[in-house]
């Protein structure tokens, strides 16, 4: 099935895959993010995987990264390691969330694909300077860590991104690793500065969003009649990684982040949200790491991301549970 878009000339011309570089910390709910843009081959071409410390050190989050795509027959995919810890800060991991793998809950093998060689910052570099400008978007799904680097490293790649889509922050909802934070920009508060000060354009995909998206029993059973590998196991993991969330806030089910990145590429139409400006708490102990968004636009502060504040959970779901189907 092709996708077409009008042309210029009033003709249909085939739309291109649009191409990403997914940055992520795998964790269950990234490893949905990920199937998602493999099981949309038509509309995402992903041009490599760059992984940070974040749930779980970067020894974990590596080799995460590369059991997801081999269970996805993706061993194409370039995967890239990256920062093993916060630009300044120590490390802060969530096993408790994740389990000690990080992706625990199937029996999943070693994987036996080789990271690529180079480090994740050079591989956001090089391909943001070699891509034409404005043509590659990032896909975030773990702290800013790699990010934050790329853009103090060659500030030249900024203006070169066409979007950052990225799971992160929190507002009307809180935080969920303190009252105040979220967990990707508590981790490395210093790295989401850079990002949010940078110019950037960026769509946030807040905990105000995700907690709308449990994986209540009856989106887990469609998820499990699919009957492939690939969506068994991750009914596995989201049956593990579930368990957490149920358990603090009495939900059925838990909330799925990651996948909202890839979801608003795929159905941007699912979501809800205004233009805002996002300041970031890097001095206080008591709120490091809170997005600070100005949602009522109290201050004369500059737009700088597209905060996402509602979405449409059985429309995500459904799409979800389609382009599993199609791995
Ligand atoms: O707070 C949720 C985020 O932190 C998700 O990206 C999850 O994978 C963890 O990285
Ligand atoms: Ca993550």
């Amino acid at each position: 099935m092709h996708r077409y878009v009008r042309q210029e000339d009033g003709t249909n011309g085939m739309a291109e895959p649009r191409k990403i570089i997914i940055d992520t910390d795998p964790g269950q709910d990234d490893a949905a993010a990920i199937m998602l843009a493999f099981g949309s081959p038509e509309e995402i071409s992903v041009l490599g995987i760059t992984t940070v410390a974040g749930n779980v050190p970067l020894s974990y989050t590596s080799r995460n990264a590369r059991i997801i795509c081999e269970l996805c027959g993706r061993t194409d995919i370039k995967v890239f390691a990256g920062a093993e810890k916060p630009m300044v800060r120590k490390l802060v991991t969530a096993e408790h969330v994740h389990g000690k793998t990080g992706l625990d809950g199937p029996e999943l093998d070693e994987p036996t694909m080789a990271l690529a060689p180079g480090h994740a910052v050079d591989f956001i570099i090089e391909t943001l300077r070699g891509e034409p400008e404005g043509t590659v978007t990032l896909c975030t799904l773990g702290p800013l860590t790699n990010i934050g680097m790329a853009f103090q490293k060659a500030p030249d790649i900024i203006p070169r991104v066409r979007e950052l889509v990225m799971m992160g922050g929190g507002f009307f909802e809180g935080g969920n690793i303190t009252p105040a934070a979220e967990f990707n920009i508590y981790v490395d508060p210093e790295a989401a500065d850079i990002v949010f000060r940078s110019g950037v354009p960026i769509v946030m995909m807040p905990l105000d969003v995700t907690h709308k998206l449990l994986t209540r029993k009856d989106r887990v059973k469609r998820m499990a009649e699919i009957g492939t590998r690939p969506a068994i196991a991750m009914v596995e993991m989201l049956e593990f990684f579930e368990r957490f969330d149920i358990e603090k806030y009495g939900s059925d089910g838990g909330p799925l982040h990651d996948p909202t990145v890839v979801a608003y590429l795929l159905k941007p139409e699912l979501f809800k949200g205004r233009d805002c400006n996002v300041e970031i708490e890097v001095k206080s102990e008591l709120t490091v790491g809170m997005t600070v968004v100005d949602w009522w636009q109290v201050t004369d502060r500059k737009h700088n991301a597209k905060v996402m504040r509602d979405v449409d959970a059985d429309g995500f779901f459904d799409l979800l549970i389609e382009r599993f189907a199609r791995i």
